[in-house]
């Protein structure tokens, strides 16, 4: 019996693992109910007692030994299968996510807002969810105005959400520090059918510069200067009176895109012009809610709205494109 066991023993430590799985067919074939050192127990019951003591020393060295090596193949065997589900995970496919990019309207607003700073132009930002004072009544919209209605309005109880950035100047102005010279981006809703061409909310960057002696002469120049840098030297531009109730005079300003393609044809409804922004001298009720002393202070701002030159730039036909998130098409753009 010593013999067999030492046999058994030898047998053991020489098991050479090979594949996975052979943690299971050696504690069948060892340790398990009818495995070989199982039998050797039921054997022990039957010896001489002097032998027992030597012989069941043995046998619990054979057991022990063999029970340590099962244990150690059967980690090495949980271990690899961990390693190989992390390896080839088949149950998701394998999302690789490559660099990220700058979303096309960032890129827009970034260029803007450069070249008002080369001009000495300042960041200003305001809330999105304004008060009336701020968003029309300071802005010169008598209470039953109609000009309330040129721009539908989301209501959130007693606030809004701001119809456009010219808040925005309301906030800085209402600051008393004067002079001012602001560019202020940002996100802008109106209570409209969303289509191709107009979305509930959009983005707009606002200007606004207040100083004694600021003319109509002042803002042309500085319109001018801007649609050189941003669409191209001798870009041609026009202004046409308008009306807005924060300024007076008013203009909108339109680039000359030409006729020459379809596509430009489209754009400009038969006329060759754009329309890319709308200005004016700050009207001196504004001024005067915002106790600015408008006999000695003059000022002008205009207003631009970003998805639309972004659109522009890029030749986006639908403005709902730039809110999808899809990173195949975001990832096309750059610089301006
Ligand atoms: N706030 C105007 C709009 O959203 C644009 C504008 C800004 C006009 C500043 C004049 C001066 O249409």
């Amino acid at each position: 019996m010593i013999d067999r066991i030492a046999e058994i023993l030898k047998q053991v430590n020489d098991v050479v693992f090979e594949k996975e799985n052979n943690a299971e067919s050696f504690r069948l074939l060892y340790l398990s109910k009818k495995g070989i050192i199982t039998q050797l127990f039921d054997k022990f019951k039957t010896i001489p007692n002097d032998q027992k003591k030597l012989v069941g020393a043995q046998l619990n060295v054979l057991k022990q030994r063999a029970e340590e090596i099962h244990q150690q193949q059967k980690e090495l065997e949980d271990n690899s299968i961990q390693a190989n589900l992390k390896r080839e995970d088949s149950s998701l496919p394998v999302y690789q996510e490559g660099p990220g990019s700058y979303h096309p309207l960032r890129i827009v607003e970034d260029r803007l807002l450069e070249i008002f700073f080369s001009l000495g132009f300042d960041l200003a930002e305001g809330p999105e969810i304004e008060d009336d004072k701020h968003n029309f009544a300071s802005l010169n919209f008598a209470e039953d105005h109609p000009a309330r209605d040129m721009q539908d309005t989301f209501f959130i109880a007693e606030h809004v959400l701001r119809t456009h950035t010219s808040s925005v100047q309301i906030r800085e102005m209402e600051k008393g520090k004067l002079p001012l010279r602001l560019v202020m981006p940002g996100r802008v809703y109106r209570n409209e059918a969303v289509s191709a061409r107009s979305n509930c909310f959009f983005h707009q960057i606002e200007g606004l510069y207040i100083d004694k002696g600021v003319s109509f002469a002042d803002l042309k120049q500085t319109l001018y200067y801007f649609v050189q840098q941003f669409f191209g030297e001798g870009t041609k531009v026009r202004f046409r009176s308008s009306y807005f109730p924060f300024t007076e005079p008013s203009a909108e300003m339109d680039i000359w895109a030409g006729l020459e393609t379809e596509e430009n044809r489209r754009l400009t409804k038969g006329t060759g012009w754009l329309e890319v922004l709308g200005c004016g001298m700050v009207h001196p009720n504004v001024l005067d809610a915002c106790h600015i002393d408008s006999s000695e202070y003059t000022g002008f701002a205009f207003g631009m709205g970003i998805d639309r030159i972004t659109m522009l730039k890029y030749g986006i036909n639908d403005i709902r494109d730039l809110f999808v998130n899809d990173k195949r098409l975001l990832s096309q753009f750059s610089g301006v």
